[in-house]
């Protein structure tokens, strides 16, 4: 091996020794530069380390200037979980039954129609609601749609109406239809109570209720169902919808409208996801009395409008209410 190769070797020995040796040299450096950087970033972004963020996580109590409830709490991971339930399955099968439900009514009546009358109107009519009950009705309809509403905007206007409002005029509609939600709210909680001690009475179990269920109705065949003041369909619509979910729905609802009770954000996150479940099912229900309130059942409306009904309507869809107020029964009429 010649010299001039021996020589060239012994150089590059000797640089790749002093590059370990500033290696070495440098690590000390190296780890006092991630102190200081460690310092520095102290200085610059306070508490931003991951070790301190990890334990704030951890939703372990631990001392913050947090004032109320979850003093000990600075962050509460469970809101990750919430987001994904509410954004997630909640928007999800709840925006597919809202749209399966509605197309199932239209399939409906495209191909049964509505509900006819078969007697001719006799000319005489019957009082089937008074004022007071017609008030109820027409005060809980009418906040219960603006509720459902503002309500449906606030779940799914960023799918829904951000493309086509854009999200400036989505944030001014969602703003007025949160707080015409969140006064409206109690109202509709009063005008269900009215409703429910308005019509309780007459929706309790009867016996020609078991003949209604066998029967559907008469809603696939279009045979006469004799009932009583309601039928089993508008029984279930009271006491599924009107009582049961519009209870869970006004209760979850006083907990997020009034929060000022020491609710913890677990608390208001169950009642949101309580509220929304129960509202989604509510809406969903509603529809099919909606339909049969409006076009599914011919002279329906009438009857809540004017509170009076022609004789032949009554002895058609509520025969034993028809003979019990007719007979001068107590309680009919
Ligand atoms: C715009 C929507 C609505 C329309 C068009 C409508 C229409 C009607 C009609 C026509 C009736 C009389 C049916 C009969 O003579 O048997 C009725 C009864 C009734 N409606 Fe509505 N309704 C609507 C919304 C609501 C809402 C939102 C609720 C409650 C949250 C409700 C609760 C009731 C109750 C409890 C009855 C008496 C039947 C029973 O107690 O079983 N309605 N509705």
């Amino acid at each position: 091996m010649t010299m001039l190769l021996r020589r060239r070797a012994g150089g590059a020995l000797l640089l790749l020794l002093a590059a370990w040796l500033l290696a070495f040299a440098g690590a000390p450096a190296l780890a006092q530069s991630a102190a200081e950087e460690q310092v520095q970033r102290q200085q610059t972004q306070p508490l931003n380390n991951a070790p301190v963020w990890r334990e704030v996580r951890s939703g372990e109590p631990a001392f913050t200037t947090v004032r109320g409830p979850e003093t000990e709490v600075l962050i509460q991971s469970q809101g990750n979980t919430w987001r994904t339930v509410r954004n997630g399955p909640i928007t999800f099968y709840g925006g597919i039954l809202l749209l399966v439900v509605p197309t199932a009514i239209a399939l409906f009546f495209l191909v049964k129609g509505a509900l006819k009358v078969h007697g001719t109107p006799t000319g005489r009519s019957m009082q089937r609601f008074s004022a007071f009950e017609r008030f109820v009705h027409w005060g809980t309809a009418i906040t219960f749609v603006v509720l459902a509403v503002t309500g449906l905007a606030i779940l799914f206007g960023r799918h829904v109406l951000a493309p086509v409002f854009g999200n400036d005029f989505l944030a001014v509609l969602l703003l007025a239809g949160k707080n015409v939600h969140n006064y409206l709210g109690p109202v509709f909680i009063v005008f269900t109570l009215l409703m429910i001690v308005a019509f309780a009475r007459d929706n309790i179990w009867q016996a020609c209720d078991a003949l209604w269920i066998r029967k559907a109705g008469g809603l696939a065949t279009g045979e006469h169902v004799p009932s009583g003041r309601f039928n089993f369909g508008e029984k279930s619509w009271f006491w599924i919808g009107v009582t049961f979910l519009g209870l869970v729905v006004a209760a979850s609802g006083l907990v997020m409208d009034f929060p000022n009770f020491g609710q913890t954000r677990a608390t208001m996150q169950w009642a949101n996801v309580i509220h929304a479940t129960a509202s989604i099912l509510f809406i969903a229900l509603s529809l099919g009395h909606i339909y049969m309130g409006t076009i599914g059942v011919e002279g329906a409306y009438q009857s809540m409008k004017t509170g009076v009904v022609d004789e032949s309507w009554a002895k058609e869809h509520h025969e034993f209410w028809y003979n019990d107020v007719k007979t001068g029964k107590p309680g009919n009429g």
